[in-house]
């Protein structure tokens, strides 16, 4: 799976990608914005989705994370979270974080394993004001599909 290079690669691809996963979503230029951020990288399957993660020092961050929804429960969400994560190590990050809704049973499942952080209330202001779980987990992930 390769990075995406903002020089050379359709942020529209992302932004679309991103249409179909979320409401609110993000635009273009919202997707430029963010990864020209420091430490912002992105994992992009054509067609299929994309992860965004952020290294800041030793703690990483996925800010992002959507499959379409026809090709999901194919293992796409497991294949962009891994690549995520190990990128994310070898740029020195030694945690990754995420929120996570607490209804969103799919993002559930793929984190499976993660430690529970702490809890951020109404997190989600344009989903119903839903909270969202703030989960960790020490890098790097194992291999394998099943985080002990
Ligand atoms: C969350 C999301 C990225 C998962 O992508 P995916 O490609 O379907 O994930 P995978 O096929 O790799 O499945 C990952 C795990 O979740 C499980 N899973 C997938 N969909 C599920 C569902 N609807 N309910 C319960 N479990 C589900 C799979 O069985 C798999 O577990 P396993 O590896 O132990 O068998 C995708 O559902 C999505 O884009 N959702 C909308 C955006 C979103 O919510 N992003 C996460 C924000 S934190």
């Amino acid at each position: 799976m390769n990075l995406f290079d903002p020089a050379r690669d359709d942020v529209g691809a992302l932004a679309a990608l991103h249409k179909d996963s979320f409401s609110p979503c993000w635009d273009g230029p919202a997707i430029s914005s963010l990864l020209a951020g420091p430490g912002v990288f992105v994992h992009h399957l054509p067609g299929i989705g994309f992860v965004m993660t952020r290294v800041a020092a030793d703690e990483a961050e996925i800010l992002t994370i959507a499959v379409t929804p026809a090709a999901r429960a194919q293992g796409h969400g497991r294949a962009l979270l891994a690549a995520a994560s190990q990128e994310a190590h070898a740029r020195g990050g030694a945690r990754l974080f995420l929120e996570v809704a607490t209804a969103n049973q799919a993002a559930l499942a793929l984190y499976r394993g993660f430690e529970r952080a702490g809890m951020r209330k109404a997190y989600y202001a344009g989903d119903n004001g839903h909270d969202a779980w703030l989960m960790q987990v020490q890098l790097p992930l194992p291999p394998g599909r099943n985080i002990p």
